[in-house]
């Protein structure tokens, strides 16, 4: 027997605080009976409708690493058709990333239908690295590089970049490194308009030891099993 949100997140449907929403909604059926306590323990074997669609039994994992190109939606579906990153890979898996690149950020990319995964690697309190490469409309100075170094605010919160390393590329431009361990949407954006500027591209070289070594923009290649077992592995990280 497990407790039941956590059924709901392993079989992939949501995130295991989302399905505890939807519980504490009074959304979520066991065995015909409605189920509103949030501790309820079911088995395998039980039926669970949620918001009216059955839960589907336990099915098989898969998990992709992807090089996301520009322009491409990081979600399942997008309401103006747009390209999104499940289109890329030919699985009839319900995939969807863990976490998200903007629009306009190209790299690495997690898919996966294991939702347990992707609740912890998403988790706020995760400690888990993420570098970015930034093309930013100026050259940050000796001090900007030490302030960043030494940790800077956003909208409330300190950031403390895990590495920072500029790459001075025309008189008015340059790359910068960055690594960070936090999550939240347009971060890198955040960071830098914070010291005024802008960022021009945005590339994700890596997630935690994953890199987009072997390839191409716009391809994929499955984790092997000793990936997502280091993965899961990162859930120890955290602060
Ligand atoms: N930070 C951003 O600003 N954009 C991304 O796509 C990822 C991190």
């Amino acid at each position: 027997m497990e407790r039941l949100q956590k059924i709901i997140a392993e079989r992939g449907f949501c995130s295991r605080r989302k399905a505890e929403e939807y519980i504490l909604q009074g959304l979520v059926w066991v065995n015909g009976k409605k189920v509103k306590e949030l501790g309820t323990k079911v088995s395998e074997k039980d039926e669970i409708i949620i918001n009216h669609t059955l839960l589907e039994g336990k099915e098989k994992k898969e998990y992709y690493l992807f090089y996301k190109p520009s322009k491409v939606i990081s979600s399942v579906k997008d309401e103006k058709q747009r390209k999104t990153v499940v289109d890329f890979i030919p699985t009839k898996k319900r995939i969807y990333p863990i976490g998200r690149l903007d629009y306009d950020t190209t790299g690495l990319l997690l898919l996966t239908n294991d939702g347990e995964l992707s609740h912890y690697l998403t988790h706020p309190k995760n400690n888990i690295e993420k570098v970015y490469v930034a093309k930013i409309n100026g050259i940050l100075t000796p001090q900007e590089i030490q302030t960043l170094k030494k940790g800077i605010e956003v909208e409330k919160r300190m950031i403390f970049p895990t590495k920072i390393k500029q790459k001075i590329t025309s008189s008015s431009h340059a790359m910068v490194t960055i690594g960070i361990t936090e999550g939240r949407n347009h971060i890198v954006k955040k960071i830098f308009a914070q010291m005024g500027y802008r960022v021009l591209t945005l590339k994700r070289e890596s997630y935690a030891f994953l890199t987009l070594d072997g390839l191409k923009v716009g391809e994929y290649r499955p984790l092997t099993f000793k990936e997502v077992k280091k993965l899961y592995a990162q859930k120890n990280c955290f602060k």
